[in-house]
């Protein structure tokens, strides 16, 4: 395998699970010589960074809505790291109710917006300070997804929030161009993770089987290394001309 984070010092916010886990391992595996997994689980983080080794992975908890705790999280960082290159702004939540127009519930709807908005724009805030004071070529990669680029047939809050991940990867990328810092995101389609397992209520090989109906391609089955792949992409010198770029990973999308 090739090192293609060779010495990168990165964060991967919700990185105890899914698509940050595949993301935190793969980053490990392409030579980053520091992965910060970032999330509120913290059995389960300290869990994988042990795994991954601690000589090159640590598990902080970080509830990203909070801005105290994300500037805290990006400080400390580049206190104990020197610097830092990558963040992967990954950490969202779906609610467990439908959320049609028609019923929206808005104590579910705040705390949506909190995580999948407010946090992911604190997170591209103090990673992108971080980087310009640290005169760093930093890359931010954000998880939106099919839903930033479609409507819902349930998830209105969700299918919200994803509309202003790309807003906010739009703005920044041609703020911080003039910087040298790289602002994408990616947007899966849907798939079997802990979240919509947990959200649906229905086991891995069920969902899977559920989801099949919204890709076309045929053949393959939408897993979590397959989002981290384009985050190594979008994270790596592979894609060094590429900024305000929405990749998407969705096997032709067939809208609900
Ligand atoms: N699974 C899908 O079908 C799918 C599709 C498109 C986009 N996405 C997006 O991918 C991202 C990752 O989702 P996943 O499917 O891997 O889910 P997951 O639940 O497996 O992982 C998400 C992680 O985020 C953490 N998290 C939740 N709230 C947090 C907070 N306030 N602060 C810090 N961490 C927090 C969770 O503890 C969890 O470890 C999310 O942004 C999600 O919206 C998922």
């Amino acid at each position: 395998m090739s090192n293609k984070l060779q010495g990168k010092i990165a964060i991967i916010t919700g990185g105890a699970s899914g698509i940050g886990e595949a993301t935190a391992r793969l980053f490990a595996d392409h030579g980053a010589s520091t992965v910060v997994i970032a999330d509120i689980q913290d059995d389960l983080g300290r869990q994988l960074a042990e795994s991954i080794g601690t000589h090159r992975c640590t598990y902080v908890h970080c509830d990203v809505a909070d801005e105290d705790q994300v500037k805290a999280m990006v400080e400390t960082t580049v206190q104990n790291y020197g610097h830092l290159d990558i963040m992967f702004s990954n950490a969202g939540i779906i609610s467990s109710q439908d959320q049609t127009v028609l019923d929206l519930d808005f104590s579910a709807f705040d705390r949506l917006l909190e995580v999948n908005v407010r946090g992911m724009a604190l997170c591209v805030k103090y990673a992108a300070r971080a980087m310009v004071e640290g005169r760093v070529r930093g890359r931010i990669v954000c998880t939106a997804s099919v839903g930033a680029n479609h409507g819902m047939a349930k998830n209105t809050d969700y299918c919200m929030s994803k509309h202003a991940v790309l807003g906010l990867v739009r703005s920044a990328s041609l703020q911080l161009a003039v910087h040298g810092i790289r602002v994408n995101c990616v947007s899966p389609n849907g798939m079997a993770t802990p979240l919509t397992c947990k959200a649906s209520g229905v086991g891995l090989g069920e969902l899977q089987k559920a989801y099949e109906k919204f890709a076309r391609l045929r053949g393959v089955v939408l897993k979590p290394e397959h989002v981290a792949n384009a985050a190594l992409f979008l994270a790596c010198d592979d894609s060094e001309f590429v900024t305000g770029h929405d990749l998407v990973v969705d096997g032709s999308f067939v809208p609900p």
